[in-house]
């Protein structure tokens, strides 16, 4: 498996990842009124790419896309999804264990993530801690989700 930084013309795969992982894999937390909002059909690419490309982005590869996450210069891990055919392979510890060393390098101090319920058992395996419990809307849908943090210091 390789780990590499996001390019434009990942975007497409990296959003059929997503989709299909939200529905077929954070199905078994969340009702398919929650999927549907979370990662609805129709969604836009150019958001997609400007989102990605902000971000510390990297990619996990073998052969095809099996997962990518995303970084913030705050130490704010946003999404973070791997394929819905990889799960549970450590492809989630690698790319994680990735952003935690560019984090390093940039200086930061604490990471901090809002975890899915599906996601909140990876993020303990590796010491983040739960701060809050918290709600947030989707498209009219209330979501569950975890705000979690660990320090790197
Ligand atoms: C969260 C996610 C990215 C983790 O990636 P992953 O490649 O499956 O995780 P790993 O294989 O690297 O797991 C590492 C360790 O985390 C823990 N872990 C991961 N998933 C777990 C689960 N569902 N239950 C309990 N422990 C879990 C285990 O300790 C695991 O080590 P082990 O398999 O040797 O026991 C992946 O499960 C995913 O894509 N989830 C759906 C999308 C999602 O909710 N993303 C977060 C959005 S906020």
């Amino acid at each position: 498996m390789k780990l590499r930084i996001y390019k434009i013309a990942d975007t497409e795969e990296i959003m059929k990842l997503f989709y299909d992982t939200v529905h077929e894999v954070n199905i078994h937390d969340y009702t398919q009124e929650q999927i549907d909002a979370w990662a609805p059909a129709n969604m836009d690419i150019d958001v997609w790419i400007k989102g990605l490309g902000s971000k510390f982005t990297y990619v996990a590869e073998e052969g095809k896309i099996i997962g990518f996450g995303e970084l913030e210069a705050n130490g704010h891990i946003d999404r973070f999804y791997c394929h819905k055919d990889f799960q549970r392979q450590g492809i989630g510890k690698k790319i994680l264990e990735q952003l935690e060393s560019k984090a390093n390098s940039l200086g930061i101090k604490k990471l901090f993530t809002e975890a899915s319920i599906t996601a909140k058992p990876f993020f303990e395996s590796h010491h983040f801690i739960v701060v809050k419990q918290q709600e947030v809307e989707r498209r009219g849908q209330k979501l569950i989700n975890f705000i979690m943090e660990k320090s790197i210091e």
